[in-house]
């Protein structure tokens, strides 16, 4: 079983995404870790040197390894964090919708410049009006998140201990998770 985790830049994917696979026993990858282990160097300087579509084909290449690998019967369990463009290509909405439970971290660009304004390694954060930025990628790309989706929580308020239990809530009533009660056993 695969859970993706999709959302827009700072929303917590990768660190709801390890919380969740702690508490559910997978395994956790990040891809865009992955990523920056293969291409061998930050994915920012690797938009400076090869630009934003060269990294998409990386990007789309890594989503469809990572989905294939983890569907097998007996594989274990992965939970993925997305990079929060890999929902641009058809490909990879198409891939994760069919081959993982995809959740969505939602949430609004204010709250995602306030936990960004000071970040210097996202690429397409890195211009004059970080906040316009994100009202931009938002608009452009909830309707994607949203049409990928299988679940979506808010990220506003909750913590992430909160926003795990969520979503593993959300996994057990669809019957991809036992019950909490009956996983802690006797
Ligand atoms: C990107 C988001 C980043 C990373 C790359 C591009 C984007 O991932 O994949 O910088 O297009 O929004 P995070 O969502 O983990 O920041």
């Amino acid at each position: 079983m695969i859970t993706a985790l999709v959302g827009l830049p700072g929303g917590g994917k990768s660190t709801v995404g390890r919380q969740l696979a702690k508490r559910i026993g997978a395994r956790f990858i990040d891809s865009d870790a992955v990523l920056e282990e293969r291409i061998g160097m930050p994915i920012r300087q690797f938009f400076e040197q090869f630009g934003e579509a060269a990294f998409r084909d990386r990007e789309e290449a890594v989503i469809d390894e990572l989905t294939a690998e983890a569907q097998g019967a007996g594989a274990q369990a992965l939970v993925l964090a997305t990079g929060g463009g890999a929902l641009l290509r058809p490909a990879n909405r198409e891939r994760l919708h069919n081959r993982t439970t995809v959740v969505y971290l939602r949430s609004t660009p204010e709250e995602l410049y306030r936990r960004l304004r000071h970040d210097t390694q996202r690429p397409l954060l890195q211009v004059a009006d970080p906040l316009a930025k994100l009202r931009e990628l938002f608009e452009q790309r909830h309707p994607l998140y949203e049409e990928t989706a299988h679940y979506c929580v808010d990220t506003g308020r909750p913590s992430v201990a909160t926003l795990v239990n969520m979503i593993m809530m959300q996994l057990e009533v669809a019957g991809l998770l036992p019950a909490q009660n009956e996983q802690k056993g006797p």
